[in-house]
């Protein structure tokens, strides 16, 4: 059987995937279930990009829709989160080496953070995707790339100038964190998060169980405390697509070239 690579590109936010669906080639779309799919080529390769809602039902209903209509063969999600890293700030990014379930708790009759019947707390990402999207957020980070995209008073309005990159766990759930006290518990309780978010480990539990590889990369928009809500709107309403739109450009430059194809 001929292995037909298809690519499942999800945003929480509609103004993050614009940019990224501007990118289709031969564009169709297709509504099923309150999404919109949207299915092309992105530079010969097959592709559906999709909002994906908000939390983790959402995320959960739209990756399995985009696995079992669309036949994609791995996600990549690209979004913003809240800083939980106390060295992170807005304009940083974080690609999730591992992603975990905050608000799982089947206590007593499991772990705290346990996933009940798989056994597992986190949900790892492959060592090829990750070389690939390293090489992908490096690529814009280097040579005032960023810089170039981004008008500079935007950057200014944002304090943005030599954004870092982190890889790490990532921690989703359904809860907008808009306080110090918050933030504390879960720096505290899970010391190796870096951001939190509200999709993620939920679509890399989806993939896991249909045994396809996904790849979470997330743009720090705010830092999950009591100044979260305007950073957040702001934002993402001015520079989080062009994140995206220029991670996913990347990607799929290398992706031409790379012998996974
Ligand atoms: N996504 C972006 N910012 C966030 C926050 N502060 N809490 C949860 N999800 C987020």
């Amino acid at each position: 059987m001929i292995f037909k690579k298809r690519i499942g590109i999800m945003g929480a936010m509609l103004e993050e995937i614009d940019g990224i669906i501007d990118l289709l080639a031969s564009k169709k779309q297709q509504t099923i279930g309150m999404r919109t799919y949207f299915s092309g080529e992105i530079n010969g390769v097959e592709t559906t990009v999709v909002f994906s809602g908000w939390g983790k039902v959402a995320a959960t209903a739209t990756a399995s829709v985009l696995i079992l209509e669309f036949g994609v063969t791995e996600i990549i999600f690209t979004g913003v989160a809240g800083a939980i890293h106390p060295e992170l700030t807005v304009g940083d990014i974080v690609l999730g080496k591992r992603l975990i379930q905050h608000d799982m708790d089947a206590r007593p009759m499991i772990k705290q953070y346990e996933i009940p019947l798989l056994n597992k707390m986190f949900f790892e990402t492959d060592n090829l995707r990750l070389a690939i999207a390293t090489k992908a957020i490096k690529q814009l980070l280097v040579n005032r790339n960023l810089q170039e995209t981004i008008p500079l008073h935007i950057l200014d309005e944002f304090n943005i100038s030599n954004p870092n990159f982190l890889l790490g766990d990532i921690a989703s759930g359904d809860k907008f964190f808009s306080d110090n006290e918050q933030k504390n518990l879960l720096h505290c309780q899970l010391p190796s998060v870096l951001c939190v978010e509200m999709e993620g480990a939920a679509v890399a539990q989806t993939c896991f169980e249909h045994q396809i590889p996904f790849t979470v990369i997330r743009v720090i928009s705010d830092t999950a405390d009591d100044t979260s809500p305007v950073d957040f709107a702001l934002f993402t309403q001015k520079v989080a697509s062009v994140y995206s739109t220029q991670i996913i450009k990347y990607i799929y430059k290398d992706l031409l070239y790379s012998t996974y194809l």
